[in-house]
């Protein structure tokens, strides 16, 4: 598992992680009443840093949380604590929860204060383009609530089919429901048939994913199209090639699903393809001017 940089943040300040604590009756360790984001962050810069504080502010938004900073606030914030950390390729994982009352009420008190946590932590390694074997996937009947949309901390159902795809020697547990696919346990899914990219319509049952919408945009300079909507459980496992996508992993390819062999059961050429064009597009993140002000 990736190790954790020493340095957090926790409420306004800089401190070690090891020392980091909360109270037992913070909301989000009761009710898992918090929400929170997955940022990468590469050259010490965040990526898709509006994406990520656009969707924080709507998952805040839907369970009726104030924004708890301005953008320019969680850029100082999180520049504060990535270069605590030496800067450089790491992620930053950022939760706020409603915060802690005295006692254990049901129904979400007004007036408490946040806790707004952060720590920062090394990327998984990174696939290679040339030589990489892919990963494999099972799938899973979808038993979690109605608003995954929502990017809250409630993540037992992700966590039970994360381990039972653990547990089969798979990297992921691909989501279906009525025939339909969803997304993966802590990726978006894609499927590709020909030189068409189907995505699975945005509904209140899956995130809307940040690196799935990148990924969409640059399918076009692939020579790929792309169709949203209703993507059949039949249609992943015609595919000739399957993608996961999510912010620490960017983009995978999936050669294995339920034991059997996506197309050539080998990661695809257009999801070469896809992994280059993103590379230099990090690249370039990576090696344009210090972030200072929101682009
Ligand atoms: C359930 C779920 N869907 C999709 C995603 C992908 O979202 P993003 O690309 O913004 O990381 C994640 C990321 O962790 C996730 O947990």
């Amino acid at each position: 598992m990736p190790a954790p940089r020493p340095v957090a943040h926790l409420n306004g300040r800089l401190v070690p992680l090891a020392e980091a604590t909360i109270s037992p009756l913070d909301r989000g360790f009761l009710y898992g009443d918090a929400v929170y984001e997955v940022i990468p962050v590469y050259g010490g810069r965040p990526f898709l840093l509006c994406e990520h504080l656009s969707r924080l502010n709507r998952s805040l938004a839907a369970i009726g949380m104030a924004a708890t900073y301005s953008d320019h606030e969680w850029l100082a914030l999180l520049s504060s604590l990535i270069e605590a950390n030496g800067g450089g390729d790491l992620y930053v994982y950022l939760q706020v929860s409603r915060g802690a009352e005295w006692g254990r009420t049901h129904a979400a008190p007004t007036g408490l204060a946040p806790t707004v946590f952060a720590f920062a932590a090394e990327l998984p390694a990174e696939a290679p383009v040339a030589g990489f074997a892919g990963v494999s996937a099972i799938t899973a009947a979808d038993n979690r609530w109605a608003r995954c949309d929502i990017k809250s901390v409630n993540l037992l159902g992700n966590v039970l089919a994360k381990t039972a795809a653990a547990a089969s020697d798979a990297t992921e547990a691909i989501y279906l429901s009525d025939g339909l696919l969803r997304e993966g346990s802590s990726s978006a899914i894609l499927v590709v048939r020909g030189t068409v990219v189907r995505a699975p319509r945005e509904t209140p049952s899956i995130l809307p994913s940040t690196s799935r919408q990148l990924v969409l945009k640059l399918a076009a300079g692939c020579g790929l199209s792309v169709e949203v909507g209703d993507v059949r459980d039949s249609e992943l496992r015609a595919a000739d090639e399957v993608w996961m996508c999510n912010a620490t992993r960017l983009l995978l390819p999936v050669v294995r699903i339920d034991g059997v062999d996506v197309g050539t059961g080998q990661p695809g050429q257009y999801w070469q393809r896809l992994r280059r064009r993103l590379d230099d597009f990090r690249r370039e993140i990576a090696h344009s001017p210090p972030l200072t002000a929101l682009e």
